[in-house]
């Protein structure tokens, strides 16, 4: 049988790639300084495996295994520097937060190509997304910065109604926890903490599990572009750092993007649940519906991208495809010779869609799905699907998949796409009204009366429903949340500025003595909140 994938000799990888590990992460940032840490370490793996002598090492660096002590640490440098509202960051007019922004966007591009080259180490990321996945994130801070000016802009004018003058703006909600997940470990982490630290909160973050020591570079940004304590790293163990920091109460936003039931228990450690709020991105099984009358080179290429675009790690890749009776065996035949025209390597291998995977033991969770479908009745419909070879797994068809095989309800995050036929369209609209998920669905079809039907019904069961395209989270201005287990909050570039503040407003009943207070206040631009700064 030919070799499913050539994991290369070190001596193969390229030179700044090879240059870049190991990596051994000592230092992590709290209350403004970088501290060493000479505490126990965390090594990590990358999903590439490379030839050392006659055997296999994937071992590319380590990262602090902190404990509660620290975490404790982190918390208490992020409240000392919130200070119950009080503190020189909330504090800060908006022109003074933005300026630090400015700053730290600038040194964070100096490290494009350490970050770019992490990425493909640590999450086998290919380099062309890892490319996007740093420039996006670049991006999203320059259009934070913008959507805030304009929510400031917005917010600098009073309000005089009923005899009382008000001006309402949004203020911080204090300290926030944020935590991105392995798949877009610097984008999704960011998406949260930009916004958090721009309106004002100070801020703990906790790399993911997989995607750590992609940070390390970032660690004097934040250090030289923030007051201390507004930006402070924990590493380690959830159980060991995280825990104690919900169970203390103290903080105010949890900012999470994982798991449901991971959530679901920092919530309830939480000893105030009332007083936390939470922004989520949790799990999908985002559906096609492929309806007769669709192009079918326009579905396949999108479901293809949509359902394989790294290696299915997305969480709004397509996870189900549900393909008309009548046009089945076509799109079948169709999808898998798209498939078999990708190309497997490893991350930095020009022009490579499936590349190894990150998680621990994820080749074997996947062949257990396929293996439970096949075991009822389903088949891997394209050549070679399935295969697998340490982190490296080729994407398999499973056709035709029904309600008793796992691959029909668990969200896969990976490379295996199930395809089931139907002949109502009641079919597919049922899965997904019983579906525990609720984040979006791809349409394709050309019909607009049946489509606009479909789209009616379909926009009170998820949240974006694309037509005759995959599923996605961008264009980042765009609401991104999810119905059901899939989320809670909504990111988009100015949506994540209102999760990290809450409407605020000063009142004054209009008397004389009032409007000269108010009137002097404006004048000597005395206070950061009552003004009318208008941000050029
Ligand atoms: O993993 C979930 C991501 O938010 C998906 O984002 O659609 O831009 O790949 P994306």
């Amino acid at each position: 049988m030919s070799e499913l994938i050539h994991f290369p000799e070190f001596s193969e990888i390229p030179d700044d790639l090879k240059a870049r590990v190991p990596l051994h992460q000592r230092e992590y940032l709290v209350n403004g300084d970088i501290r060493a840490w000479d505490g126990e370490m965390q090594e990590v793996y990358s999903p590439v495996y490379f030839k050392s002598g006659s055997d296999f090492d994937n071992l590319i660096g380590s990262y602090p295994l902190m404990g509660e002590k620290e975490a404790m640490e982190a918390l208490d440098a992020a409240a000392v520097a919130f200070n119950k509202g009080k503190g020189e960051w909330p504090r800060m007019s908006i022109s003074g937060r933005i300026r630090c922004m400015l700053n730290f966007v600038a040194e964070l591009k100096k490290n494009r190509s350490d970050i770019i080259n992490l990425l493909m180490w640590e999450i086998g990321k290919n380099r062309k997304d890892s490319e996007v996945e740093v420039d996006r994130t670049v991006d999203y801070i320059i259009d934070t910065i913008q959507a805030i000016k304009d929510l400031d802009r917005t917010s600098s004018r009073f309000t005089i109604t009923q005899g009382v003058i008000a001006q309402v703006r949004r203020s911080p909600l204090g300290v926030v926890l944020c935590m991105g997940p392995f798949n877009y470990p610097l984008n999704e982490t960011y998406a949260t903490l930009i916004p958090a630290l721009i309106t004002g909160c100070t801020v703990i973050f906790k790399p993911p599990k997989l995607g750590v020591l992609l940070h390390q570079p970032i660690l004097e940004a934040f250090k030289n572009s923030f007051p201390k304590g507004v930006v402070n790293t924990v590493y380690g163990d959830g159980k060991a750092v995280i825990t104690p920091l919900m169970q203390s109460g103290r903080i105010d936003v949890l900012a999470f993007i994982g798991t449901s039931q991971v959530a679901d228990m920092l919530k309830k450690t939480h000893p105030k649940p009332h007083r936390l709020r939470s922004i989520l991105g949790l799990e999908a099984k985002n559906p096609a519906v492929i309806l007769p009358d669709a192009d079918l080179n326009v579905a396949v290429n999108e479901c293809v991208d949509g359902a394989l675009a790294y290696n299915g790690q997305r969480c709004t890749a397509l996870k189900i495809i549900f393909v008309h009776e009548s046009i089945t065996q076509t799109f079948l035949d169709l999808f898998n010779k798209k498939i078999s025209s990708l190309k497997c390597g490893m991350p930095w291998d020009p022009g490579v869609n499936i590349t190894p995977l990150p998680e621990t033991n994820k080749t074997e969770y996947l062949n257990a799905l396929v293996q439970d479908a096949l075991s009822k009745g389903a088949r891997v419909v394209n050549e070679g699907g399935g295969r697998f070879d340490k982190s490296f797994f080729y994407p398999a068809v499973l056709y035709p998949v029904n309600e008793t095989m796992r691959a029909y309800n668990e969200e896969q995050f990976g490379p295996v796409v199930p395809v089931i036929s139907f002949k109502d369209i009641s079919e597919p609209l049922t899965y997904i009204e019983n579906s525990n998920y609720g984040q979006q669905a791809s349409i394709f079809g050309s019909e607009a009366g049946l489509l606009s039907d479909l789209m009616d019904t379909l926009v009170n069961q998820v949240c974006r429903v694309n037509l005759n395209s995959k599923c996605q989270r961008g264009p980042d201005v765009l609401p991104f949340t999810g119905r059901k287990d899939s989320a809670e909050g909504t990111l988009s570039v100015s949506d994540a500025l209102r999760g990290f503040t809450i409407r605020t407003l000063v009142a004054v009943k209009e008397t004389e003595q009032n409007k000269e207070i108010v009137s002097e206040i404006l004048k000597e631009r005395m206070s950061s909140f009552l003004n009318t700064d208008f941000i050029l």
